[in-house]
């Protein structure tokens, strides 16, 4: 199990879960019982991905199981506030996911959308929910540089979490040394380049050599860059998988392999072209 990773708000947060985007409402108590059972300890949700009554009910059945500890258990929502970006709204959005999942410990804004230009008071209402012990971390989702510095010029109040997409075509070295330099952790989203790095002939020959799967070769890059990451699988197979990356390490060349294989393609929208 990967170590966690110190937050800026004086918590931890697991540096390996998965993520529950594109899995279907009927699938999702089964994916999260499997999660659960292959000793995950995060799991990243959000109001867009449709799932999170199913997400609630199956940490409501989780919790009649004996030795179930929901307080080691992290789990995320996201704002999406596709109709209205007032604080009243997120306020609301809030408390229909904490309704349906039962407890958020992470809340997150999902998109800047900074054409709407609302992002610094959305995150106002964040900062409120925090100091009202609504939720104990607070953190944003597909935030540049740019959207960063005026969130934390304007509030004074340093985000926890940024959860960015990542992976090693795209590393993002620039922000992840920016977030290092304002203690801002960073979380990948879409990993594995949404299982398209997998196929990459470098990262195959590592897996090869080490002995282990492409996905866990990816893995164990991600954790040795310092960073979290949340792959989603809807397989109880590859779920325990992608969690047994303890007993192999990259070496120096292996991470400098890996390093050279930055393209910046993205397999998801630029943060500044999503309104
Ligand atoms: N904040 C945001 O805007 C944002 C955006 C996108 C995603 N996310 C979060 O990030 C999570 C992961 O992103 P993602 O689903 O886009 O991409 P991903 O985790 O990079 O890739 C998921 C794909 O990889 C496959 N896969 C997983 N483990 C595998 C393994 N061991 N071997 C072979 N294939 C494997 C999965 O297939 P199977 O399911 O068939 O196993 C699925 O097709 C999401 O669930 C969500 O929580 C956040």
């Amino acid at each position: 199990m990967p170590a966690d990773l110190p937050l800026n708000d004086g918590s931890a947060l697991p540096a390996l879960g998965f993520g529950l985007y594109k899995v279907a409402p009927d699938e999702t108590g089964a994916v999260v019982a499997a999660g659960l059972e292959a000793g995950y300890r995060l799991i990243d949700g959000a109001e867009l991905y449709g799932n999170e009554r199913e997400l609630g009910e199956a940490l409501r059945r989780a919790a009649d199981a004996p030795g179930f500890d929901r307080e080691a258990l992290t789990v995320t929502s996201k704002f999406w506030g596709e109709a209205s970006q007032e604080p009243a709204a997120v306020r609301a959005a809030f408390d229909a996911s904490e309704r349906a999942v039962g407890r958020i410990d992470v809340y997150m804004i999902h998109w800047p959308r900074p054409a709407r230009d609302r992002y610094v008071d959305v995150w106002r209402a964040l900062v409120e929910l925090h100091r009202e012990g609504r939720v104990r971390t607070i953190g944003v989702s597909n935030f540049t540089e740019q959207h960063l510095e005026r969130i934390i010029g304007e509030t004074g109040v340093t985000p926890a979490v940024n959860q960015v997409e990542s992976h090693p075509w795209l590393p993002q070295r620039e922000l992840r040394a920016f977030h290092a330099r304002h203690g801002i952790v960073t979380q990948a989203w879409s990993p594995l380049g949404r299982s398209r790095v997998l196929e990459d002939p470098t990262i195959g020959a590592i897996a090869e050599r080490l002995g282990v799967s492409p996905a866990q070769a990816i893995i164990r890059w991600h954790l040795q860059t310092g960073g979290a990451l949340v792959p989603k699988s809807t397989h109880p197979h590859r779920l325990r998988e992608n969690l047994d990356v303890d007993r192999f390490a990259l070496s120096d060349a292996d991470m400098a392999a890996i390093a050279a294989l930055e393209t910046g393609e993205r397999t998801g929208t630029h943060p500044d072209e999503r309104n």
